[in-house]
């Protein structure tokens, strides 16, 4: 079926409402999606209909909701297109997924057999300057755990990775490169299969944060061929509390946990214990089990969309968007200006206008963006701002809602310059 945006808006309930007596324009998918109702009546009729705590009881409810928690790894994996299920480790977001191996690779130092995660004095991780706090500081303790030297790719002026800084930062001291598929501040696309190969041939691990492309890029893990691919259900149209790590199973199998607990167990006994295979090696504890069954609900959700519909209604939203801002005199796009490899997330500044009060003026039209660091400070030291004002859309943006934001931000102006 043709992409419809205005069907897609019907399956929301929360856009038919109104923020200050104007219907809401919510330009805030980046920082979080608002939710189809088939993923709100999924965990619904999980809690209503079929809950009880999973892999631990043989009864009725014990079996149906095993079925539900493990279809959804199911359903991930044939949205990642993963080569196995085993791959598929429900975390409860991508923070949770970047720490467990950043955890699970500390303790690697003290297991036997896991010698090809040993990290130590000498050895380099590296990330980029325009990555998510979650993706510099798991890495920044791991660095200090081991004595390990913490290294970034730089950004240049357009907000693109120095491409010539790649080979130098990635070498043969490198254990692990973690980097983003695509930036939450300057909604830059990585040039992911270029990092991995390089990562690959100096022998280190390669960690792709796929948080902001999950959502928005076809997802093919076996296309982009790195080792380990993270990303977060509430971004996804999915409910908050639940992520995913996908590893390939030759790795995971040779890490060490990170939580200890119930489930991830083979055996227990006073003297010591023994870990189940992956992924449950990985899930300690009682999962997030509605969370993670409304999360295979949203992947239901989009995959009938279509994952390529949705990129390029995406794409077109950019172009009108880059377009529209920029017509607007002092307006300065934080990141690649042009709709090349770049996704549906834009920052911004106003001369003289504090980004707070851009967004803040903006909510009194109705118009929900996002202002500060998003969390990615060294972009805005990169840059010499304290902050932008960002404005991100998802599958039920429409044109319309762009139309409105740029009369917003032309009426800030105005405000600022009367
Ligand atoms: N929630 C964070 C953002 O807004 C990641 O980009």
């Amino acid at each position: 079926m043709a992409f419809d945006v205005e069907t897609v808006r019907k399956d929301f309930p929360i856009l038919s409402r109104e923020v200050h007596g104007v219907p809401l324009v919510y330009l805030d998918s980046a920082n979080s999606a608002q939710k189809p109702q088939v993923v709100i009546d999924a965990e619904a009729d999980l809690y209503a209909n079929h809950y009880a705590n999973v892999a631990r009881a043989v009864h009725t409810l014990g079996s149906e909701v095993t079925h539900a928690y493990e279809g959804a790894r199911d359903k991930v994996a044939a949205f990642l297109n993963a080569p196995s299920r085993d791959e598929i480790i429900f975390t409860r977001n991508i923070t949770e997924a970047l720490n467990l191996l950043a955890y699970s690779l500390s303790n690697a130092s003290t297991t036997i057999g896991a010698d090809r995660f040993r990290i130590g004095p000498g050895d380099e991780i590296v990330v980029t300057e325009m990555e998510h706090h979650s993706n510099i500081v798991p890495w920044q303790l791991l660095a200090q755990r081991t004595g390990a030297t913490f290294r970034w790719i730089p950004i240049d002026d357009e907000g693109r990775l120095v491409e010539s800084a790649i080979d130098e930062v990635i070498n043969e001291r490198t254990k692990v490169v973690s980097f983003v598929y695509q930036s939450n501040a300057l909604g830059t696309i990585n040039p992911v299969r270029r990092i991995v190969e390089r990562a690959r041939a100096v022998g280190a691990i390669s960690i792709v944060d796929a948080a902001q492309a999950a959502p928005h890029l076809p997802l093919d893990v076996q296309d982009l061929g790195a080792d380990f691919v993270a990303f977060t259900g509430h971004k996804l149209y999915g409910p908050t509390g639940v992520g995913v790590l996908w590893g390939r199973y030759d790795l995971l199998a040779q890490l060490p946990p990170f939580l200890g607990g119930g489930e991830m167990i083979e055996t227990v006994d006073m003297s010591g214990s023994t870990f189940a295979a992956p992924p449950h090696r990985f899930e300690a504890g009682t999962p997030m089990i509605a969370q993670a069954v409304a999360l295979g609900t949203a992947v239901d959700y989009v995959t009938a969309i279509g994952m390529h519909e949705i990129r390029e209604h995406e794409k077109a939203l950019t172009a009108y968007a880059l377009d529209g801002l920029q017509s607007i005199d002092g307006l300065r796009i934080i990141g690649p200006a042009t709709p090349v490899d770049r996704g549906a997330t834009i920052s911004f500044t106003l001369p003289g206008i504090h980004p707070h009060d851009v967004a803040q003026l903006l909510d009194e039209e109705g118009i929900a963006v996002r202002a500060g660091h998003h969390c990615a400070r060294p972009v805005c030291v990169r840059y010499g701002i304290p902050a932008t004002t960002r404005a991100s859309f998802g599958v039920y943006t429409t044109t319309d809602e762009i139309d409105a934001l740029v009369r917003g931000v032309d009426k800030v102006k105005e405000m600022f310059t009367r």
